[in-house]
């Protein structure tokens, strides 16, 4: 790809901007093809660099050698409390709340029947975000069958006003997996708070992108991914939140032998174990889960409150640079203007946005596409530069060109 089309006022202020950078250097924390701008972190993170040799260890040492001996020498048994503690300062959790394990889905289905279980009794909604990643819409539904709630779908941005003394369980999506509009958890978790309600929320888009902040807000119960701004891999083992005031009295619906108070006493009758250690299930994932304990060390000295400012620096920066650099009417942005509503993505309508996503990649910038319009572009702020942000715009530019 030529730079001949370049806009040098755009790429003098990439260059600044990178220079400026405090994060930039942490680029050298993750192993990234040359000449590829990895814009799709919102789907799948980038490889960690410390990931490869220490699961090499826990392939050949921890299992190889040690075999059984590693659920108590390699700490294998406490893994998932654990990775959760590690995890916990990135969504505002104190720890002791945060269980690694299982899939988002999995994790959604405990959580949603819990807090119905949780609920005061009498109450007859789970209010359930419409536009959700349709998993979430999926596992409500059933869950809300199995606990004898009615689904009812709400807009996230008026959700306040839905909220009512009818209200049970509150489900709602932290950042929009298609529009990458950030709701407000704050004011949403106080009305559901003054109503009553129990939360939900799914952190599937904004872990590791912005600040959280479960605990400081009062949120409930919450889940999500390792596998994108946490860059725990492909199939990373999700998490569980329980407060702590509802610990206690959480009664998971997968109550499986991982989760019992005392699991080798093989007892025929379930007692839960103390703590989020109770949201566990079966036996963990421990390849997936070492993984992803490498993976968060890149956060080592990173500041969430950083990541954001930078985020959301890249996110204005490539929006700048595709209405420079795309002709007029061309594509259109669903993601919100105003930096309140954005989470750390953009995400660009077009037509023929499948096609136009495959000529992206194939001159080195990866994305994805989203049926049937919408070409998303994640941005991580621990791997992605503003000249990258110029980059993709500008290649954009070419293709519409
Ligand atoms: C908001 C949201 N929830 C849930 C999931 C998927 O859950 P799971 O980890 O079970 O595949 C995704 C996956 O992209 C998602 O974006």
């Amino acid at each position: 790809m030529s730079d001949a089309t370049a806009i040098p006022d755009l790429t003098a202020r990439a260059e600044a901007l990178d220079a400026a950078d405090e994060l930039a250097k942490l680029k050298d924390r993750f192993t990234l093809p040359e000449g590829v701008v990895y814009l799709d972190g919102n789907s799948l993170g980038a490889l960690p660099a410390g990931v490869a040799e220490t699961t090499a260890d826990v392939v050949s040492r921890q299992w190889g050698e040690l075999l059984i001996r590693s659920w108590d020498e390699s700490d294998w048994w406490t893994a998932p409390e654990r990775i959760g503690d590690k995890l916990a300062p990135l969504i505002g959790a104190a720890p002791g709340q945060v269980v690694v394990g299982d899939s988002t889905s999995v994790n959604l289905f405990k959580a949603l029947v819990g807090a119905a279980r949780l609920a005061s009794p009498g109450r007859t909604q789970l209010l359930v975000d419409a536009a959700t990643f349709p998993t979430d819409g999926y596992i409500a539904a059933s869950a809300a069958r199995m606990t004898g709630l009615e689904v009812v779908p709400v807009d996230p941005s008026g959700a306040a006003q839905a909220i009512g003394g009818d209200t049970a369980v509150v489900l709602l999506n932290h950042v929009d997996y298609k529009s990458g509009r950030l709701h407000d958890l704050p004011a949403l978790t106080a009305a559901a708070r003054a109503a009553g309600a129990v939360t939900v929320w799914d952190l599937c888009h904004s872990a590791g992108a912005l600040p959280v902040g479960l605990d400081a807000h009062g949120v409930d119960l919450a889940v999500g991914c390792t596998y994108k701004y946490l860059n725990g891999g492909p199939g990373a083992p999700a998490y569980l939140y329980i407060a702590d005031r509802h610990q206690a009295a959480f009664d998971s619906p997968l109550p499986g032998w991982n989760g019992h108070a005392d699991p080798f006493a093989m007892t025929p009758e379930f007692a839960p174990a103390d703590g989020a250690r109770r949201g566990r299930v079966g036996t963990p994932d421990i390849l997936s889960m070492l993984a992803l304990e490498a993976a968060l060390e890149v956060w080592e000295g990173v500041g969430i409150e950083a990541v954001r400012a930078k985020s959301l620096a890249l996110t204005d920066f490539f929006l700048a640079c595709v209405a420079q650099y795309v002709p007029r009417g061309r594509v259109e942005s669903v993601t919100p203007a105003e930096h309140a509503h954005r989470g750390s993505q953009v995400s660009l309508r077009t037509e023929n946005a499948r096609e136009v996503m495959r000529e992206l990649i194939a001159r080195g910038v990866i994305g994805d596409f989203r049926a049937p319009d919408v070409l998303r572009f994640g941005f991580t702020p621990l791997y992605v530069g503003f000249a990258d942000a110029e980059r993709a715009a500008r290649t954009l530019g070419h293709i519409f060109g």
